[in-house]
């Protein structure tokens, strides 16, 4: 049985829905009560992974090229977000690192405008600094603006994502 856990930060809300579709994606064609997908926030997420998980997925979104710091949450809080107690970047920092675990990072970025880097690329890179060497930079999904919404399409593609994800788990390749 393959264990993931998702862990997100989300502000506005644009990566909560993206990793709930994730997370349908990769519980499709599972029964109704598995519990083998987990989805928790960032400020509820553990700092030891447990040994059962498989799989550990960890998205975000992007500020100022990279992870949220508390300057640009609190920047994002002007502007009608709701705050949370810490970011990724403080979590990946906390966390007791599993050298062997698969992780995958995600995030949401702005699409117009084009701008470099991502919360992905920061988050696998701090998460390889760490110890956890089979970080890898996932996917990006696009939001409209800055308080969102997600840009039509992303929420099927992140939900195609993860479908795509569990079958990489099962067949052992990850
Ligand atoms: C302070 C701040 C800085 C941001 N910097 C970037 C950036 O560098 N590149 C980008 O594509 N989007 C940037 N954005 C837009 C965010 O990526 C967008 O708000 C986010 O994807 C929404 O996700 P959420 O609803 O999960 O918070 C920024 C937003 C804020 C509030």
């Amino acid at each position: 049985m393959m264990n993931v856990l998702i862990v997100h930060e989300s502000m506005f809300g644009n990566t909560r829905e993206i990793a709930a579709a994730i997370a349908a994606g990769l519980r499709r064609g599972r029964p109704e009560d598995d519990r083998s997908v987990r989805l928790v926030h960032v400020d509820d997420a553990p700092v030891t992974i447990a040994d059962d998980v498989d799989l550990l997925l960890v998205g975000g979104p992007t500020h100022a090229f990279g992870m949220t710091r508390p300057e640009t949450r609190q920047d994002a809080t002007t502007k009608g977000a709701t705050s949370s107690r810490e970011g990724l970047r403080e979590w990946i920092a906390s966390l007791t690192p599993r050298a062997d675990l698969p992780v995958v990072t995600f995030d949401t970025r702005v699409h117009v405008r084009m701008l470099p880097g991502s919360a992905a690329r920061s988050a696998a890179k701090a998460l390889r600094h760490k110890g956890f060497e089979r970080a890898e930079q996932g996917e990006t999904f696009w939001v409209e603006g800055t308080p969102g919404p997600v840009v039509t399409g992303e929420v099927e593609r992140a939900e195609r994502w993860g479908a795509e994800l569990a079958a990489r788990v099962s067949h052992g390749v990850s």
